[in-house]
């Protein structure tokens, strides 16, 4: 007699339809950034150092983090428009390796504590740092773009959760929701506030719809440096009592989970992957804090970004 199929019971969330988990592809060979580009001080080392700049910016700096804010927006809006079935992570890199020179900058990730590629690319279970490759997209998946740009002396770093084709209900309302955090923590904060009412809103949102909100990565100081001491957890910490003062500048990155959010690194010691396999998105803005709020620095000069452009698409 056969034996009586075993029913499979479903995760508690709506979760996660069962593609193949993603792996390693190959990588292609070094790209080259010409001579005449202005190099961050790691690009030949690999080395940041210890960061000594400033958390606040000058009048100057921030014009020139609004001129690169813009730039990085735009070169993620352009890069989103490649996504489909059948592109590689590795095409989508070559186009932002040679957008961010196009835009007179130098692709921070290069070579930024050894990464090896100008563009961060995580798919579907990656939550960050993935690294671009051979793989082609599928129909189905979801890919963070994480864009920063280094240009006039300072970064712009931006990333978005695009779409490849036709996805499922579970990971449109991840997406969607993710987007939202990230809108609701912008609004949250407000100047002379405490940097953790960020992490407030993006957890309570979170919690709203069941989603997981990932403590390994968090969101950081940019400027000068691509990375300052400034940290923001996207989780509620009610002891940090750091104050986010005008002209601060600074991520919001919020990562969350459709399962557990607890991540696990490849051997590559930068791909982060959910341990459970479940999905994950990610949205991220570089801000500045003005006397009224928080205000976007990587939007185009027309003001949109690709954060909004997915997020129209399903509201
Ligand atoms: N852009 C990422 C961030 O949001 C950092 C990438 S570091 C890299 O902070 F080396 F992976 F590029
Ligand atoms: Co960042
Ligand atoms: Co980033």
């Amino acid at each position: 007699m056969a034996k009586r199929k075993k029913r499979v019971t479903r995760p508690a969330n709506d979760a996660a339809p069962s593609l193949p988990p993603i792996t390693p592809g190959l990588l292609s060979p070094p790209r080259r950034v010409p001579a005449d580009i202005e190099r961050p001080p790691y690009a030949s080392t690999g080395d940041p150092g210890p960061s000594i700049s400033d958390l606040r910016r000058t009048p100057d700096e921030l014009s020139a983090m609004r001129r690169t804010g813009a730039k990085a927006a735009e070169i993620l809006l352009r890069a989103g428009e490649l996504v489909a079935p059948g592109i590689t992570t590795d095409a989508i890199d070559e186009f932002v390796h040679q957008a961010c020179i196009d835009a007179g900058g130098y692709p921070s990730p290069l070579n930024y504590r050894g990464f090896p590629k100008s563009v961060c690319t995580s798919v579907n279970e990656v939550i960050c740092h993935g690294i671009p490759d051979s793989r082609p997209l599928a129909d189905g998946d979801i890919i963070n773009i994480d864009v920063t740009l280094f240009c006039e002396g300072v970064h712009g770093d931006t990333s978005t959760t695009f779409l490849v084709g036709d996805v499922d209900d579970a990971s449109r309302r991840l997406v969607r929701e993710t987007a939202r955090s990230l809108d609701l923590a912008i609004t949250a904060v407000k100047p002379g506030g405490l940097v953790n009412e960020i992490g407030k809103a993006i957890e309570n949102h979170a919690r709203q719809h069941r989603l997981g909100v990932v403590r390994e990565f968090i969101g950081h100081g940019v400027g000068t440096e691509f990375h300052t001491n400034l940290q923001i957890p996207h989780y509620y910490e009610r002891r940090l009592q750091t104050r986010i003062e005008p002209m601060m500048s600074f991520t919001i990155e919020p990562m969350l989970t459709l399962g557990e959010p607890h991540a696990a690194l490849w051997d590559d010691d930068w791909t982060a992957v959910t341990i459970d396999g479940t999905r994950t998105a990610q949205f991220e803005h570089t801000l500045v804090m003005t006397d009224e709020g928080a205000e976007r620095l990587t939007i185009t000069a027309a003001g949109d970004c690709a954060h909004d452009h997915v997020a129209a698409m399903i509201a």
